[in-house]
C-alpha cells in the first residue's frame, strides 16, 4: 500500500489530535495536525500575515515518530502553539485563500507515500477529497471547552466564549469552511472515552476495508 490517508475533521475540542495520535501510533500511521500549522502561522506573524512575509517565512514540518513538528528558523515551536488566543488567531487568519494554500501544499508535500491521519477542518473536503477512511468529530459545546480548558490549563469561560466564536468563524467562512464532508462517518465523542472513540473508529475503518475488499 504505498499510500492510505484517514481524515478526522471536527469542531475545537472535539477530540481530533488526541484520537488521530492514538489511531497513528496504535496503527503505524503519520499523524499530521493541520491544525498546528495555522497556528504557527498566527504565533509568528499575528494577524499581519501577508503574501511577502509568507514566502520569505522559515517554517519547516519535520516528521518526529509519529507526528509532525513545526520549526521556524529551526527553532521547534510545536508546544508553544496551543492557548486559545492563538487558535483564535488561527481561525482568522485561516479565512485567507493564500494562507489555505501555503497549508494545504504542506501538508500534501508530506504526504505524497505513505500512511496519514490528518486531522483539521477541510481535510476530508478540500485537502484530501479522496481520502481512504473520512471521520467527522462532534461533541456537546460545554464538554469541548471543558476538554479544551483541561489541556490548556485556561480558564472554562473564556475557553467557553472562545471556541463559541471559533465554531461559527471556522463554520460560516467562505473557503474552505468547517462541514461535514458528503461520505465522512460521524461521530460523536460526547461523554464516551477516548478507548471508546478509537474502537468505533476502528470498527468503521474495518468495514470500509472489508467492503472494499470484497
Ligand atoms: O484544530 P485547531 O484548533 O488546532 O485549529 C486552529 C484553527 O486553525 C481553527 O480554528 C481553524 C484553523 N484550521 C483550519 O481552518 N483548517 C484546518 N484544516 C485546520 C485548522
Amino acid at each position: 500500500m504505498d499510500k492510505f490517508i484517514i481524515t478526522i475533521d471536527g469542531p475545537a475540542g472535539s477530540g481530533k489530535s488526541t484520537i488521530a495520535k492514538l489511531l497513528a501510533k496504535k496503527n503505524g500511521f503519520v499523524h499530521i495536525n493541520s491544525g498546528a500549522i495555522y497556528r504557527a502561522l498566527a504565533y509568528v506573524l499575528d494577524k499581519n500575515v501577508d503574501r511577502e512575509k509568507l514566502a520569505n517565512l522559515n517554517l519547516e514540518l519535520s516528521l518526529k515518530g509519529n507526528s509532525i513538528k513545526v520549526f521556524c528558523d529551526g527553532e521547534d515551536i510545536t508546544d508553544r502553539l496551543q492557548s486559545e488566543a492563538i487558535g483564535r488567531v488561527a481561525s482568522k487568519i485561516a479565512q485567507i485563500g493564500f494562507v489555505r494554500d501555503y497549508v494545504n501544499k504542506k501538508v500534501r508535500d508530506l504526504t505524497e507515500t505513505g500512511k496519514f491521519v490528518i486531522d483539521g477542518r477541510d481535510c476530508g473536503t478540500v485537502i484530501f477529497p479522496y481520502a481512504d477512511v473520512k471521520i467527522f468529530l462532534v461533541a456537546d459545546l460545554k464538554e469541548r471547552a471543558r476538554r479544551r480548558a483541561f489541556e490548556t490549563g485556561e480558564n472554562f469561560d473564556e475557553v467557553l466564549r472562545i471556541i463559541e466564536k471559533r465554531d461559527k468563524e471556522d463554520s460560516e467562512r467562505d473557503i474552505a469552511p468547517l462541514i461535514k464532508p458528503d461520505d465522512a462517518y460521524e461521530v460523536d465523542t460526547t461523554g464516551k472515552s477516548i478507548e471508546d472513540v478509537y474502537n468505533e473508529i476502528m470498527g468503521i475503518n474495518r468495514r470500509v476495508y472489508d467492503n472494499r475488499n470484497s
